[in-house]
C-alpha cells in the first residue's frame, strides 16, 4: 500500500573509519540506487548519551556528513538530512510514548548493556530510556519498509514493528469498522457471502495469496455494492484496521566486518581504527606495525591465519588466489608478516583513493555539505508531515 523505502541513521561520532565502511555505509550506498533512501545524523540520539557535553554534537554532525559522502553517498540518489532539523520525529516520538509500555523500553538488551558499559554516566535517564523509541519514530514517520543496520539493532527494530502494530491497532479503527464490514458481506447475497468468508480465512489464517486475489476478483463482479462498502470489504479482507504506521523490516548488513588493527572491535575509543581519509604514510605505518599470530617471533616461524588480525582484513580486501597465497605462506613459513600485508595495504589505499577525492570538493566549500542537507531536510519534513496529518487525524488531534 505504501512504497517501498529505506531509512537508516548514524550518531554524530565524528570522522567515520573503515569499520563504519564496511560495516554500514557500504550497504547504504548499495541500497541507494535500488530503493528511495533517507539517511540522516541522529543529533538528538547523541544527547542521550552527551547530554552533559553536546558541544561536540555540531563539529562531529558535520565531519560524518563529508565522510558519508567522501564515501559514495550520493546526494541525488539519496535524501541527506539531519535529525533535529525534522522536529516532527519529536512529535511522533511524543505520541508513541503514551501508549509504549515502560516493560518494552526496559528490556531492550541495549539498555541495560549500555548503562553497565558506561558506568561512568549517568545513564539513568528519561531519554536513555527512551532511545529506542526516538528510533522508531525516526523510522516509522517515513513510513519506511526497510532499515539498514547491524545486528545489534536488531531488537529496536523488532520493537518497532511492535510500536507500529500497537498503533495502528488502537488508532486505525473506523468506528463500528467490524459490524459494518459484516453487514455489507451479507448484502453480497448469502452464496457470495458464504465465499467471502472462506476465502477470507484461506487468506489471513494460511497466507493464501490466491484467495485474496479471487476475493478481490468477486469484489469487483459485484455490481449492487455502494462504494462504501466496497471499500469496506477490500479493507477486511487484508485485516479489520487501517495502517496508518508500516512495519519496517532489519536489513542487516551482509559486508563482512572489519575489526580494529588489534582484532577487536574497530573503534577510535580503542585506537585501533583507520580513518576513512587516513593519509596513505599513516595507513602504512598502521597496517605495517599491525600485531600478527604471535607464533611468528622469527621469520622461520610457521604461523596460523586464523590466529592473525591481518587475515581477517586479507577476508575482507583480497581475491581467492591472495588467500590462498596467504594461508599456505603463513603455515609453511613461505612469506614474512611484512610480506603478507602488502596485498593489504595496497587495497587500502586502492579503496580510499576516489575516497580523498570525492571529498576535496566539500572540503574546498563546505557550503556544499550545508546545501545538500538544507534539501535533504526539507524533502524529509515533507515526507514526515504527510504521515504526522494521518497520525493526527487518526489520534482525534486533528482540530482547529
Ligand atoms: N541507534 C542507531 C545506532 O546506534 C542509530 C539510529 C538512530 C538509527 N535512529 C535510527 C538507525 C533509525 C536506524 C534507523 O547505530
Ligand atoms: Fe598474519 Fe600473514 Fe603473518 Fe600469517 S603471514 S601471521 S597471516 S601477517
Amino acid at each position: 500500500m505504501y512504497p517501498d523505502r529505506v531509512v537508516s541513521g548514524m550518531r554524530p561520532t565524528g570522522a567515520m573509519h573503515l569499520g563504519h565502511y564496511h560495516g554500514a555505509l557500504k550497504n547504504w550506498i548499495k541500497m541507494q540506487s535500488e530503493l528511495p533512501c533517507l539517511f540522516f545524523v541522529a543529533d538528538w540520539h547523541a544527547l542521550t548519551t552527551h547530554y552533559d557535553d553536546p558541544s561536540v554534537i555540531e563539529r562531529s554532525t558535520w565531519e560524518m556528513l563529508v565522510d558519508w559522502l567522501a564515501a559514495g553517498v550520493d546526494p541525488s540518489q539519496s535524501t541527506l538530512f539531519i535529525q533535529s532539523r525534522v522536529p516532527e520525529h519529536a512529535e511522533l516520538h511524543l505520541l508513541l510514548s503514551m501508549a509504549t509500555p515502560l516493560g518494552w523500553l526496559e528490556r531492550v538488551p541495549t539498555y541495560k548493556d549500555q548503562i553497565e558499559n558506561l558506568s561512568n554516566k549517568d545513564l539513568a535517564t528519561y531519554g536513555f530510556l527512551g532511545y529506542p523509541l526516538l528510533q522508531a519514530a525516526d523510522v516509522l514517520i517515513y513510513r519506511a519498509s526497510q532499515v539498514p543496520v547491524g545486528d545489534d539493532q536488531v531488537p529496536h527494530i523488532e520493537m518497532m514493528r511492535e510500536i507500529a502494530r500497537r498503533f495502528n491497532h488502537l488508532y486505525g479503527k473506523e468506528k463500528g469498522f467490524e459490524e459494518k464490514a459484516q453487514d455489507a458481506v451479507k448484502k453480497l447475497g448469502s452464496k457470495r457471502a458464504k465465499l467471502y468468508n472462506e476465502l477470507r480465512t484461506e487468506y489471513q489464517q494460511d497466507g493464501k495469496d490466491e484467495a485474496l486475489e479471487q476475493a478481490k476478483a468477486m469484489l469487483d463482479d459485484a455490481q449492487s455494492l455502494s462504494m462504501g462498502d466496497r471499500e469496506r470489504l477490500f479493507g477486511y479482507l487484508e485485516g479489520s484496521r487501517k495502517l496508518i504506521l508500516v512495519e519496517p523490516q532489519a536489513r542487516l548488513t551482509v559486508a563482512s566486518r572489519l575489526p580494529g588493527l588489534d582484532g577487536r572491535k574497530m573503534s577510535k575509543s580503542y585506537g585501533n581504527s583507520i580513518a576513512l581519509r587516513e593519509d596513505k604514510a599513516s595507513v602504512e605505518k598502521k597496517i605495517r606495525t599491525m600485531p600478527t599470530d604471535p607464533a611468528r617471533v622469527r621469520r622461520t616461524d610457521a604461523g596460523d591465519p586464523a590466529r592473525c588480525p591481518v587475515w581477517q582484513f586479507h577476508q575482507v580486501y583480497s581475491n581467492n588466489d591472495t588467500q590462498e597465497w596467504v594461508v599456505k605462506g603463513c603455515k609453511s613459513a613461505g612469506i614474512g608478516c611484512i610480506e603478507c600485508k602488502q596485498p593489504v595495504i595496497d587495497a587500502i589505499v586502492k579503496e580510499q583513493e576516489p575516497m580523498h577525492e570525492r571529498a576535496q570538493q566539500y572540503l574546498d566549500d563546505p557550503s556544499l555539505v550545508r546545501a545538500i542537507v538544507a534539501d535533504g531536510n526539507d524533502a524529509a519534513r515533507k515526507l514526515a508531515l504527510e504521515t504526522m496529518r494521518d497520525v493526527r487525524e487518526a489520534m482525534g488531534l486533528a482540530y482547529t
